[in-house]
């Protein structure tokens, strides 16, 4: 019971990654919000926790719906406690058929996104005056770029970045903020990326993770339960001396 007596946000959290870090927290011992743009998910994913567990709809890329939401959380708790920044979108495509379409809804949900929840978030954090923990889902993807994954890439480089940034400007609030860099995570997106990258490259189905999973030095693909336990050493007090970092949690497949 690691995180007794706190209470997490969680963007995102209705499926995937997002969820097995409110499972894990739950079981923490944490008050989870379950923050998500699918509201049904988020409360079907809410209702299999339990008690430890609420939805709440947020929409990252609308900022009204981001004071709502922090609103209505801290309304509900005794104040938030820690963050997980988790939502965000896929895409892909060769850098000569990117559209700005694409670009503007990445950004405005993996940046933009991250971003104005984290501030929302320190606001709230600071005016309450007990610190606080933000973590931020970058990827490996953040650490180089990829031919056919240029918007995606950017925008988690990107995320890195305002960890860093964020991390040096809060910390005097006693707010760590810090990242985790997950490789390739099995689950309903990596199906989504599956299907892209087999219309892209005509492969079969199922070709393109059998191929990423083969190069990860760990031996398979990741699953979201391989990214808890950094989720939950971060939001600790282990993690107080630790700021403005992005831990790769990848199988080996990135050195920095
Ligand atoms: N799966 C991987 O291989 C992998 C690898 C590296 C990094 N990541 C990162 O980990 C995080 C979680 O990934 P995942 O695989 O669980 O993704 P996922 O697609 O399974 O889940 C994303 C969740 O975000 C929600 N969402 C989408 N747009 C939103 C919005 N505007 N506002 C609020 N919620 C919104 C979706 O409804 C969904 O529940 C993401 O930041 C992703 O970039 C994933």
């Amino acid at each position: 019971m690691r995180l007794a007596g706190k209470t997490a946000l969680i963007t995102g959290a209705a499926r995937g990654i997002g969820r097995a870090f409110a499972e894990r927290y739950a079981a923490e011992g944490a008050r989870v919000a379950i923050a998500d743009i699918d509201l049904d998910r988020a409360a079907a994913t809410a209702g299999h926790i339990g008690e430890a567990a609420f939805a709440i709809e947020l929409d990252v890329s609308d900022q009204a719906s981001i004071d709502q939401a922090i609103a209505a959380v801290a309304e509900r708790t005794r104040g938030i406690d820690i963050l997980i920044n988790n939502a965000a979108l896929f895409d892909l495509a060769p850098i000569v058929e990117i559209t700005r379409q694409s670009y503007d809804r990445l950004f405005s949900i993996n940046v933009a996104g991250s971003l104005f929840t984290l501030q929302a978030v320190a606001r709230h954090m600071i005016a309450r005056g007990q610190g606080g923990k933000i973590i931020n889902m970058a990827s490996q993807a953040g650490r180089r770029g990829e031919a056919l994954v240029g918007v995606y890439c950017a925008t988690k480089a990107a995320v890195i970045s305002l960890t860093q940034s964020a991390g040096l400007d809060l910390i005097k609030h006693g707010i760590n903020v810090n990242a985790i860099a997950p490789g390739v995570v099995d689950g309903d997106h990596w199906d989504h990326v599956d299907a892209l990258f087999a219309a892209q490259e005509g492969l079969a189905p199922g070709e393109k993770k059998r191929q990423v999973g083969a190069a990860v030095p760990f031996g398979r693909m990741g699953t979201a339960a391989d990214l808890t336990g950094m989720a939950v050493f971060l939001a600790t007090p282990d993690a107080d001396y630790i700021v403005a970092q992005t831990y790769n949690v990848d199988g080996g497949n990135w050195m920095n």
